[in-house]
């Protein structure tokens, strides 16, 4: 997430910060569900009514998925070899490394494989370790700290004010003491002295559903977890059920990619985000693009629609593009193109319109407005 549109958890508005407008039509927009007429079964009418909804749902998501520059989500993947698991309601409940719980139908053996795939990443050996594949790196992140005020129950919680929203929930949850201190992300190692380490599985790694990955010293979770009999196992995660999909998924892309191709992705993401805030310079638009990030900031389209037909993350007078892997330099040509044709018509000839001043938020070095050009 890039570190200018997190949350303050303080509570206090910034000075640019917009108002939002909660949905005042979602009722009216929302596909009702209908209660089914008697016959429906026999006439076929109720499948083929639900048929049209569900056609141009699906050429919305094609559309949408086209344009989608503003979150960091990679869009690219291929998993129709694990269409044949949509049959099973697969539910890892319970912990990963109890070996059986009392529901059979699960897949922890993927969940387990990817775990270790994740450790021998951030140098933690397999009986060291203990972990979970979360429902979204959210969830990663409340265990964490969890985790955390179990071990140091009158611990202050220390967060780079870079981060994330959830980690401030998490203070207000838990109500835990929270100072925020100025920190970047440091290179994720066990070898340095940190308990957990939460990520999102969806975003960078490609997933259809969100989940994530928990990894956090074994020698700390005996602090949270409790024995169900219920389950035949130990309760230690966040949530109870658990989205048994996910892991198969994970383990099907790690095993096709492997570490060598996301270092290659990850390089290829920093040359495009670099050929993008260059060639929006080029042609006078501010932009930036902090060091081994993959998240360029420009100043905010003037037209919501714009915004919107792009899924620009957006937080005052400024917008993000998160250069993911399926994000081409093709589709960053286009981007360019439509901004550069659209903001002739925002800010035309006539000096009546300028582009917005950003530079109090990517540095006056980095803004051209008519200011700072
Ligand atoms: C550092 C960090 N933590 C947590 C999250 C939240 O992840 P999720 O959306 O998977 O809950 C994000 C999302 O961008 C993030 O960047």
């Amino acid at each position: 997430m890039p570190a200018d549109i997190n949350d303050d958890a303080s509570g206090i508005k910034g000075e640019m910060e917009r108002e939002i407008v909660l949905g005042r039509n979602i009722h009216t927009d929302c596909w009702e569900v209908k209660e089914p007429d008697a016959d429906d079964e026999v006439t076929g009418e109720r499948k083929a009514s639900m048929a049209s909804v569900l056609a141009p749902y699906r050429r919305t998501l094609i559309e949408r998925t086209k344009n989608h520059l503003g979150y960091p989500i990679n869009l690219d993947f291929e998993y129709g070899a694990l269409a044949q698991f949509q049959h099973f309601s697969i539910n890892n409940l319970g912990d990963p490394f109890i070996d059986e719980s009392n529901y059979g139908v699960h897949s922890r053996e993927f969940e387990v494989g990817v775990l270790d795939w994740f450790a021998r990443l951030w140098e933690l050996e397999k009986n060291e370790y203990w972990g979970y594949i979360t429902n979204c790196g959210t969830e990663g992140n409340l265990h964490g700290i969890l985790v955390g005020r179990e071990v140091y129950p009158d611990g202050i919680l220390y967060a780079s004010r870079e981060s994330h929203y959830s980690v401030f929930k998490a203070a207000r949850m838990y109500r835990m003491e929270c100072e925020k201190v100025d920190a970047l992300a440091p290179k994720v190692t066990f070898k340095k002295p940190i308990g957990s380490v939460s990520v999102s599985g969806h975003k960078f790694v490609g997933c259809p559903m969100p989940c994530g990955v928990q990894i956090t010293r074994l020698e700390h979770i005996n602090a949270l977890s409790r024995n169900v009999e219920y389950l035949a196992s130990r309760d230690a995660t966040m949530m109870g059920s658990r989205n048994g999909h996910a892991p198969i998924f994970l383990w099907y892309t790690l095993n096709k990619k492997g570490y060598r191709w996301f270092q290659k992705e990850v390089q290829k993401c920093l040359q495009n985000a670099h050929y993008l805030k260059d060639r929006l310079r080029d042609a006078g638009i501010g932009a930036m693009l902090n060091e081994l990030s993959s998240t360029v900031v420009l100043e905010r389209p003037l037209d919501e629609e714009f915004i919107r037909k792009w899924q620009l993350a957006c937080q005052g007078n400024i917008a993000h593009v998160v250069v993911m892997p399926n994000v081409t330099v093709e589709k960053l040509d286009k981007f360019l193109n439509e901004l550069i044709t659209r903001r002739a018509t925002w800010y035309g000839d006539d000096g009546k319109h300028q582009s917005p001043c950003v530079a109090s938020n990517i540095g006056k070095e980095n803004c051209l407005c008519f200011l700072h050009k």
